[in-house]
């Protein structure tokens, strides 16, 4: 007999890495989630590409189509009701949930955001902490709450800003960071540790 696995839910709008790293974790067959679901806002996501290949279902929901944030967000609740999903990893989603979507799954959507939060809410988070100084940068797993980049953190990683580091050679070793958080961050809460 199998685990009982926790099912996931992942949104991605770009090339999808965190996604990757999430499907390597999931093909240990002792990792206690498993993807059931890529979602995209967007259809040239890089990340579709490689979960169709790895045999994933995908749904695309492109933002442009909907008039209203609501009309968006319902479509995308539509869509998941398709499927069995315990929890929403948002895996560089490049839209804003709203209150309204938020609060229908209370605990049960995570985040990535690359800056070791509360510093440095929203994009450009490396441009920002190499500009200030800052001795150190890094990335963080958090629940998401109706307040953007706001919720209880999970995990983070701190990683050290170098003399010559500019946003993308940061951006680069943060994201090695950040593959390596977000699947341990799904094994303590397929584990009820948190
Ligand atoms: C990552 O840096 C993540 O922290 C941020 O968006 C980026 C997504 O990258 N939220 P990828 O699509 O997972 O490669």
């Amino acid at each position: 007999m199998g685990i009982d696995k926790l099912k996931l839910a992942i949104f991605i709008s770009g090339r999808g890495s965190n996604m990757r790293s999430i499907m390597k974790a999931c093909e240990d067959e002792n990792f206690p989630a498993k993807i059931e679901l890529v979602l995209s806002n967007r259809p040239d996501a890089k990340g579709l590409d490689f979960a169709k290949k790895n045999n994933v279902p995908t749904e695309i929901v492109d933002h442009k189509r909907y008039n209203t944030r609501k009309d968006f967000e319902d479509e995308i609740l539509k869509r998941l009701n398709k499927y069995d999903i315990d929890l929403i990893v948002l895996a560089g989603f490049m839209r804003i949930l709203t209150p309204n979507f938020v609060e229908k799954y209370p605990d049960k959507i995570i985040n990535i955001h690359p800056s070791l939060l509360p510093d440095y809410k929203g994009l450009n988070t490396h441009e920002r902490a190499i500009e200030d100084g800052k001795k150190h940068a890094g990335c963080t797993v958090h629940f998401v709450v109706p307040d953007l980049d706001s919720g209880p953190i999970i995990l983070q990683k701190r990683v050290p800003i170098l003399e010559n580091d500019t946003p993308d050679t940061l951006s680069k070793r943060v994201l090695e960071q950040e593959h390596i958080i977000y699947p341990k961050a799904i094994k303590l809460i397929a584990n009820k540790i948190i």
